[in-house]
């Protein structure tokens, strides 16, 4: 599966998404990370070497392609409009994180727009950092359903395991507490989803 992660906003989970979905593709065929990001926030992530699948950037990624069956791209913060659909055209996949903030909301139906426009029906938006304490956890996802657009199943809760996992380099995946475990359980699930399509 050739697979990208990309969204008009920054900080909504694309390499926290990128990172976790790796570990799990995986576990299925050998699967190379490409961090498109000029941050190289993934590459620092794997700087301590403890994750289980390749990452590489994409300037050095040429020879490490054909080793791989699945190829995740870890987009820049507001992709533009172009490098959208160029994304799309080169995946299977475009996958578009999202908080339940109204901010968030807004950027993924303009980045959503702009996918119709050009005819682009590979994407699908994932819930992140849901808090179900919360109002807007509870109406982002009606939010989405009620404009029609393709929802991931899986949620992934707010849990600061996350930043702990970055932190040390690590995925929630290692970490034994119940609520990171779940947290781990969503990833598997997008992976599942992507997986059995
Ligand atoms: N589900 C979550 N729960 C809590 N914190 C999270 C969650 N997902 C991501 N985070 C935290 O939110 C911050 C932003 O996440 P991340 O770097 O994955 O987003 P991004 O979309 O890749 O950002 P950028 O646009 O800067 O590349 C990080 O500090 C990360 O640890
Ligand atoms: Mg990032």
């Amino acid at each position: 599966m050739l697979i990208a992660i990309a969204s008009l906003k920054g900080g909504v989970g694309k390499t926290t998404t990128a990172i976790h979905l790796c570990s799990y593709l995986q576990t299925d065929r050998p699967t190379l990370l490409i961090d498109a990001d000029r941050n190289r926030s993934a590459l620092v992530w794997a700087r301590e070497e403890n994750l289980s699948f390749n990452v590489a950037s994409q300037a050095g990624s040429a020879a490490l392609i054909p080793q791989h069956q699945h190829i995740v791209t870890d987009m820049k913060a507001g992709p533009e409009e172009v490098e959208l659909i160029d994304l799309a055209t080169g995946n299977n996949l475009i996958i578009i994180p999202t908080t339940p903030n109204h901010l968030d909301l807004d950027a993924t139906v303009k980045a959503v727009e702009m996918l119709k426009k050009h005819n682009v029906n590979n994407y699908k938006i994932l819930l992140t950092k849901v808090d179900s304490r919360t109002v807007n956890s509870r109406t982002a996802k009606k939010f989405l359903e009620g404009k029609n657009l393709p929802l991931f199943k899986a949620e992934i809760p707010l849990l600061i395991a996350f930043e702990k996992a970055s932190q040390n380099g690590k995925t929630v995946k290692d970490y034994s507490d119940s609520r990171a475990k779940q947290a781990w359980k969503q990833y598997e699930n997008v992976g599942k989803e992507i997986l059995n399509n």
